[in-house]
C-alpha cells in the first residue's frame, strides 16, 4: 500500500527486509534533493544573494520541523551531523569524557562502545556494562547498583537494539538515572522510523537520531542537546560558519547551532529530511506503530513454527528487528540462499558483536521490518528460508 511512494520498489524484485541498515527513501525524499541540486545549490549561512538565501532558509526550516517533531523546546537543540555515529564522537570527545564512569547497555551498537574503548576506558573500572535478563530485559536492578557506585556517570544507551528489536524504557532508564544526577545520552538510531518521540517527556540530555534509518539520505544525523547543557559543550571539529569574530590573536564562537555545525553541512540531506518527517508526520506514528506491531507479531508467530529456530526475544517491547538462528546450521548459509532467492535480509554480528559473545554466537539472521513491508513480504520470506533449510538439511 505504501510501497507506491518509494521507487527503489518499482525498480527491484527483492523482498526488502534490511531497514535496520537503512530505510527505503519516499519520491519526496529523492525530489527535494533533485531540486536543490537543479535549481537552487548554493551554500547556506555565508552569501547573501537569493539562492544562497534560499538554501539556508530550507535548512534552517529543517531544524524548525525536527523541533517540532521531536518536541524539543527551541530550535537551539538541533545540531546537524553527519549521521549518529559522528554525534556520539562528538559527544563522547567534547562532554563525556570529563566522566569518571560511562554506563552503556548489553545490547549496545559498536558505535556506542568502540567511542569508549578509544577513550583508554576499561570494563569494570570506568566503564560499567547493565546486565540484561531473560528475553534481553534491561536489568533495572543492576543499573541502579552501577549508579549507586558510580557517583559521576554518563549513562549512553540504545532506545531500540538494532540486532533484536529490543525497545528500551527510556524514560524510566532516564529517570533512575537522574535520580543518581547522572546525564543521560539516548542512540536513537532506531527510533524515529518507529514511533513517536517526545524529548521533554522522556527529559534526557542527549537524544542521537539518524536521517537515513527514518527514510531520509544518508550521511546526515541531528543530534538534540538539552538547553541547559548547551553552555557547557565545546564543539569538538571548528571552522567556518562557526565564529562571530577571529582576528589573529583570538577566536569568538557563535551559540548552538552552529558552533557545532562547521564546515560546509551536507545542505541537500538536510533540506530533504524535513521531507521524510513531513512524510511521515501524514501516514500518521498510530497507524505505523499498529502496522509494524501486527507486522512483527506476524512474523514472531511465523518464525516460532520452523522446527529448530532459536529465537532470542518475544514479541513484546520490541520493534523493527527480530534475529534468529536455526540449530545446526551456519546463519551465513542462510544468508546466501536467501540473496538467491531475492530476500534481502542481515546476517553477520549487526555490529554488536558483545552481545553475540554473551549470547554465545557469531551472529544471527536478522529480519528488519519497516511499516510498508506487508504480510506478503514475510510469507515469501518464511518459504523462502523453509526452501533454505531444506536444502542445507539434504
Ligand atoms: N546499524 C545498521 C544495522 O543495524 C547498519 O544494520
Amino acid at each position: 500500500m505504501f510501497k507506491k511512494d518509494f521507487p527503489y520498489f518499482s525498480n527491484n524484485e527483492s523482498v526488502y527486509l534490511d531497514n535496520a541498515a537503512t530505510t527505503q527513501k519516499p519520491q519526496i525524499v529523492i525530489d527535494a534533493m533533485n531540486e536543490y541540486y537543479t535549481n537552487y545549490c548554493a551554500n547556506t549561512h555565508r552569501s547573501s544573494y537569493g539562492n544562497s538565501n534560499k538554501a539556508t532558509s530550507m535548512y534552517e526550516d529543517t531544524r524548525k520541523v525536527l523541533k517540532e517533531f521531536i518536541n524539543a523546546k527551541s530550535i537551539n537543540e538541533i545540531i546537524f551531523t553527519k549521521g549518529l555515529t559522528e554525534g556520539i564522537n562528538f559527544v563522547a570527545s567534547s562532554y563525556a569524557k570529563k566522566f569518571e564512569t560511562i554506563i552503556i547497555s548489553s545490547l549496545e551498537h559498536h558505535s556506542n562502545i568502540v567511542p569508549w574503548h578509544m577513550q583508554g576506558r576499561v570494563l569494570g573500572k570506568d566503564l560499567e556494562v547493565v546486565k540484561y535478563k531473560e528475553n534481553l530485559d534491561f536489568d533495572y536492578e543492576d543499573f541502579e547498583r552501577i549508579l549507586k557506585n558510580n557517583k559521576n556517570a554518563f549513562v549512553s544507551i540504545t532506545h531500540i537494539s538494532n540486532a533484536f528489536g529490543k525497545i528500551h524504557d527510556i524514560k524510566r532508564i532516564t529517570t533512575l538515572a537522574h535520580k543518581y544526577n547522572a546525564i543521560v545520552l539516548i542512540d536513537a538510531a532506531q527510533s524515529l522510523a518507529h514511533g513517536k518521540i517526545d524529548v521533554q517527556d522522556i527529559n534526557c540530555d542527549f537524544f542521537l537520531m539518524s536521517a537515513h534509518k527514518t527514510f531520509g539520505p544518508t550521511g546526515l544525523g541531528a543530534i538534540y542537546i538539552k538547553e541547559s547543557l548547551l553552555k557547557s559543550i565545546s564543539p569538538y571539529q571548528t571552522g567556518g560558519a562557526t565564529i562571530q569574530e577571529v582576528s589573529f590573536e583570538k577566536t569568538k564562537l557563535l551559540d548552538s547551532p552552529f558552533l557545532f555545525e562547521a564546515g560546509t553541512q551536507n545542505i541537500s540531506a538536510v533540506i530533504a529530511f524535513a521531507k521524510s518527517l513531513e512524510y511521515i508526520n501524514d501516514i500518521g506514528y498510530e497507524n505505523i506503530e499498529k502496522i509494524e506491531k501486527e507486522l512483527y507479531v506476524y512474523l514472531h508467530n511465523e518464525l516460532k513454527q520452523i522446527p529448530d529456530i532459536i529465537l532470542y526475544n518475544n514479541e513484546t517491547d520490541a520493534i523493527g528487528s527480530k534475529s534468529f538462528n536455526i540449530k545446526g546450521i551456519i546463519h551465513d548459509d542462510i544468508g546466501i540462499l536467501l540473496d538467491k532467492m531475492k530476500i534481502n535480509v542481515r546476517v553477520g554480528h549487526h555490529c554488536a558483536q558483545p552481545i553475540m559473545k554473551e549470547l554465545e554466537i557469531k551472529g544471527t539472521i536478522r529480519v528488519s521490518l519497516s511499516f510498508y513491508n506487508d504480510k506478503e513480504d514475510i510469507n515469501k520470506f518464511i518459504s523462502a528460508l523453509k526452501r533454505a533449510i531444506f536444502m542445507l538439511r539434504s
